[in-house]
Formats: structure tokens, sequence, C-alpha cells
């Protein structure tokens, strides 16, 4: 991942007809003065501003027309570039909008959450939700460069930092059980070392240069997503506290049907239940039941779930 610092060079090295930033109403607020301070170029180039409310009930269609009508008002050609400003909404739906507005224009992801710099901005995936199904309509856009500057952290609350480490901790148990060792040690969340974050951002990015159409190995990043995403949509959870409930699950699952550690499961587990509220979904399974049968990993109508099994 490269730093904020060579945007600025990228930018200007590309010659892009216009530039656009997409933002939300926080990004704007707190995210855009610190980029426009630090990348010249898209005040000198007079990069146009397309807002969109926050929040994930606006990763939408219906949003991504509106961005399309402005990038039509503001006759963007092919030759344009779109700086996504923002968590895993505004890099969903930047790269979303960038992969179809007149058959594919440059976007370029600056994530804002600790989730979108460790997982969201990285590896190509778009999407927008519909008929109350996450991620329904989407693209693999792999043309997104990402620029990290690990200053937007400052203005995140516990619960959005504590989002990203739930899709943290999801790839340090898949790929690197040292790094959840060190993860589930952090006493004070918001003093999190930029090396883990960097660490965790070049195992996605390793895994999905690996296996960019998600046929192999990258379906290990939807561990506890099956049941995490059926948990985001019955209760309105955010997405990465719901990741956190469904590995919670699918520790379980692990343990029974591949053998994974009990020991490491249950310590995940309680690291899981000290630091996010656990709904009773067990209670509430024949509800979630249905939500799940629309996940996409689903073939011949079985419900799939990703497991651990202790690399
Ligand atoms: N494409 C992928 O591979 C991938 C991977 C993981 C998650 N996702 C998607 O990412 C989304 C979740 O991402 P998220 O948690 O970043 O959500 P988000 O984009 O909604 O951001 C969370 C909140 O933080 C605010 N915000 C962002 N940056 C801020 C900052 N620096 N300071 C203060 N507030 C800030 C936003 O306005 C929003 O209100 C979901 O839609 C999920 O499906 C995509």
């Amino acid at each position: 991942m490269k730093n904020i610092e060579q945007l600025q060079t990228y930018l200007t090295e590309k010659d892009f007809s216009q530039l656009f930033i997409l933002t939300d109403d926080n990004t704007s607020k707190f995210c855009l003065p610190v980029l426009l301070e630090k990348v010249d170029i898209l005040t000198d180039r007079q990069a146009v501003l397309l807002e969109i409310p926050a929040g994930e009930e606006n990763k939408t269609l219906n949003t991504a027309e509106n961005i399309i009508d402005s990038l039509t008002e503001s006759e963007a050609d092919r030759n344009s570039c779109i700086v996504s400003l923002g968590g895993g909404v505004i890099c969903d739906l930047g790269g979303f909008v960038a992969s179809v507005y007149k058959r594919g224009i440059q976007n370029v992801n600056v994530p804002t959450t600790l989730l979108a710099m460790v997982d969201a901005a990285i590896g190509g995936k778009t999407a927008v939700n519909h008929s109350g199904i996450k991620n329904l309509i989407g693209t693999f856009n792999f043309t997104s460069q990402v620029f990290f500057d690990a200053e937007f952290l400052s203005t995140l609350s516990s619960s959005q930092i504590m989002d990203g480490i739930a899709e943290m901790l999801k790839t340090f148990v898949m790929f690197d059980y040292s790094g959840a060792e060190e993860l589930m040690q952090i006493t004070d969340f918001t003093e999190i070392k930029r090396d883990l974050i960097l660490h965790c951002a070049e195992i996605k990015e390793k895994i999905t240069l690996e296996d960019p159409y998600d046929r192999g190995i990258r379906k290990k990043l939807n561990f506890g997503h099956t049941l995490g995403h059926a948990v985001e949509m019955f209760y309105g959870l955010s997405h990465g506290h719901s990741v956190a409930v469904g590995m919670h699950y699918a520790l379980d699952l692990s343990v029974e049907h591949t053998g994974y550690d009990k020991q490491k499961a249950d310590k995940i587990k309680g690291f899981i239940e000290n630091n996010y509220e656990i709904p009773d979904y067990r209670s509430d399974m024949q509800q979630l039941i249905p939500l799940m049968r629309q996940d996409k990993k689903n073939t011949d109508g079985e419900i799939k779930f990703i497991l651990a099994d202790g690399q």
C-alpha cells in the first residue's frame, strides 16, 4: 500500500482529465481537510466534490445513480478519476461507479476507517446492497490504487475502531495466528500500531493477488461472513461487529468439523465476547437461515460456512 504523499505523484503522472472526490458527510468533515492539505493537486486541479449521506443504508443502486448523474453533469470523460475518501461504504460505492460509468474510469481508494485500511479498500471487490441483501450487485474492479494515512484513525469512535479490529482478527486467524495473538493482547485499541495494520493489509493484498476472483484461497477471507452478513441485516449491527458475531459461531463449527484447536477457539471467542455485544443468534437461527441462503458462496441451495483449520 502506498502512502498518501504518493497520491500527489500518482495523480500528477496520470494526468487525468478531471478529478472527483467521493465522500460521505463525515469524511467531508473529518478527512477532506487532511487530504487537501497533503495532496495539493486536488485543489490546483479543482477536484469536484461528490458527497453522499453516511451509512450502510446508502450503499445502494440509487446512490450509485446519483453519483453517476453528478459525473454526467460535470461531463466526466473516460480519462477521469474518482478519489474515494472514506470507509468501506465509500470504497465499495466509488469502485462500483468507476467500474460501470462509461464502461470504466479510474478509481483511487483513500481508506479512512481501520476496516477499510485493512480490508474493504483492497482487493477489487465493489458492491451495493439491494432488496435487503448485502452486496447483491457488484463488480470486480482491479484498477483501484490504495493510499494509506494513519492520521484518519484519530477521528474514529472506539466502536468504529473495533469494527476494523474484527476484520483484522479474521485475517490473522486465517493466515497468521501470531498476528491474532498480538491483536488480542492490545489493551487500548486507539493505540494500535501502524505496523500491525500494514501487516494485515499486506496479507489481504497478497491473498487477493493470488486469487483475485475468490475461487480458492481468497474464500478464507469470508470467515465469519455467512452468519455475519445475516446478522448485519437482521439486527442492523455494523459490518465489523457482525463479522465478530459470525466468527464466534464459525469457531464452534470449526472445532466440530475441522478439529480446530478448542483452546485457541475458546481464547478467540473470549476476546470477541469481551469486546463485542453478542446477540442471542442461536435463538434467532430460524430467522437468520433464510438470510444466509442469499449468501454468494452458496451453491445448490446449501448454506456454506468458511471454517478455520489451524494453518
Ligand atoms: N469490498 C470489500 O472487500 C469489503 C471488505 C470488507 C467490508 N466491506 C464493506 O465495507 C463496509 C463497512 O465499512 P466501514 O466499517 O468502513 O463503514 P463506513 O464506510 O460506513 O464507515 C463507518 C462510519 O465511519 C465514518 N467515518 C469514516 N471515516 C471516518 C473518520 N476518519 N473519522 C470519523 N468518521 C469516519 C463514516 O462516515 C461512517 O459513518 C460494508 O458495507 C462492507 O460490506 C467491503
